[in-house]
């Protein structure tokens, strides 16, 4: 699986871009500020529905313009299909479309192309609170159990219907029962999913860590859930925290208060781990999560990363590369510095294909 096309409009400073990355290695060279990160966002939103810089869409739309879009065209066993995104400024709204069709849901959207990104932020994976933590389990869901996102957003509704029945009528309103019951047998699906998609991973990170990061150290990876084991105790639990939930405007037990929870040699990483440290997990996880998707799916992700040379150190530049040098699917490379990438002899030859993108424009880099 690869995309053959990539055509953007309006996406941040990039107008217009029209381009045929090759199957495999593409570096986007370039200076600062102009537009490589907007290009794997561009690519990332047509994949996967949404952005990895922001929750707020809008944001991507060029100033001044009255609609954002980006089209993929994938190839994929010999065939190929075409998959767009548009935003609206105007409300946000987003219209995906596959083949030029409105697709079920956006989870059935985003399933059809795996795609996975690695970007200077995602160090919060490890050093950031928990929503980076439980986006990393949901996205895993998604490709290893595509029916249970479904549960995922019956959850969310029924706990804020019963937040708001209890904030505007109070801890005895009638339909207040129903709500939780609702939430206790689709938070239990959520969690279950969750629960194996932690699983999956953290065989493969706790091994990738060994191999990133000292072999002295043992990184150990594990799901945490408030949520009981049992209907009748979670029920309980809720019907108890009711006066609570109202006063704090927020339910305090279920799935939207999980977290992965990182332990590097028995320690909470969060609290002991150095920078480098921090990155290895980071590497790890995303080497998991490119392992768990590839094992549910049959098919490689495309591999985004962004920004590879800044910052980076020899030795994590040399097991980044390693880790690259490993992965046979489609990978797009963004970087201030393409001679590095060049000197550490990755996808040579006629695997790589270079772009240069400068002020929102990309060309053909003359090798
Ligand atoms: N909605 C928008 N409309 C127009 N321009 C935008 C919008 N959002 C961001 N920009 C601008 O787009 C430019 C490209 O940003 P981008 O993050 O893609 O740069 P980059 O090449 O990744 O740079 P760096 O190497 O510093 O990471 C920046 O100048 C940014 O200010
Ligand atoms: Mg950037």
């Amino acid at each position: 699986m690869f995309i053959e096309r990539v055509s953007l409009r309006a996406i941040r400073n990039l107008r217009s871009i029209d381009f045929a990355p090759g199957p495999r290695f593409n570096v986007i060279s370039g200076e600062n500020g102009q537009g490589k990160t907007s290009l794997l966002e561009g690519i990332y939103l047509a994949a996967t529905s949404r952005s990895f810089r922001t929750s707020r869409l809008q944001e991507l739309i060029l100033h001044g313009e009255a609609i954002a879009s980006s089209k993929l065209v994938v190839s994929q066993d010999g065939g190929s299909h075409e998959q767009s995104l548009g935003i609206q400024a105007a409300g946000g709204a987003r219209q995906a479309r596959v083949d030029g069709k409105r697709p079920p849901s956006l989870a059935a959207f985003a399933v059809k192309t795996p795609m996975v990104v690695f970007h200077p932020g995602e160090v919060a994976l490890s050093t950031g609170p928990s929503g980076e933590r439980r986006r990393l389990l949901d996205r895993v869901v998604l490709h290893t159990a595509f029916t249970k996102m479904a549960e995922q957003i019956a959850y969310t509704r029924a706990m804020r219907e019963r937040q708001e029945a209890l904030e505007t009528r109070g801890e005895r309103a009638t339909d207040l029962e129903e709500w939780e019951t609702l939430m206790v047998s689709h938070g239990l699906a959520v969690c279950e999913a969750r629960r194996d998609a932690s699983e999956r991973l953290s065989h493969v990170a706790e091994h990738a860590f060994h191999r990133i990061a000292s072999p002295s150290l043992v990184l150990r990876v594990r799901y945490l859930t408030n949520v009981p084991e049992t209907e009748d105790a979670y029920r309980h639990l809720l019907a108890a925290s009711r006066g609570r939930d109202r006063a704090r405007k927020s339910v305090a037990i279920g799935p939207h208060r999980d977290d992965l929870v990182l332990e590097v040699d028995g320690h909470a990483a969060r609290q002991v781990a150095s920078q480098g440290q921090h990155r290895a997990i980071v590497l790890s996880l995303k080497a998991a999560e490119i392992d768990v998707i590839h094992a549910a799916r049959g098919v490689r992700p495309v591999l985004l990363l962004d920004d590879v040379s800044s910052e980076l150190d020899r030795a994590r530049t040399q097991a980044l590369v390693s880790f690259l040098g490993e992965q046979r699917g489609q990978v797009f490379l963004t970087t201030t510095r393409p001679e590095l990438i060049e000197s550490e002899g990755l996808g040579g030859g006629s695997d790589r294909h270079d772009f240069r993108v400068e002020r929102g424009v990309l060309s053909v880099a003359q090798g």
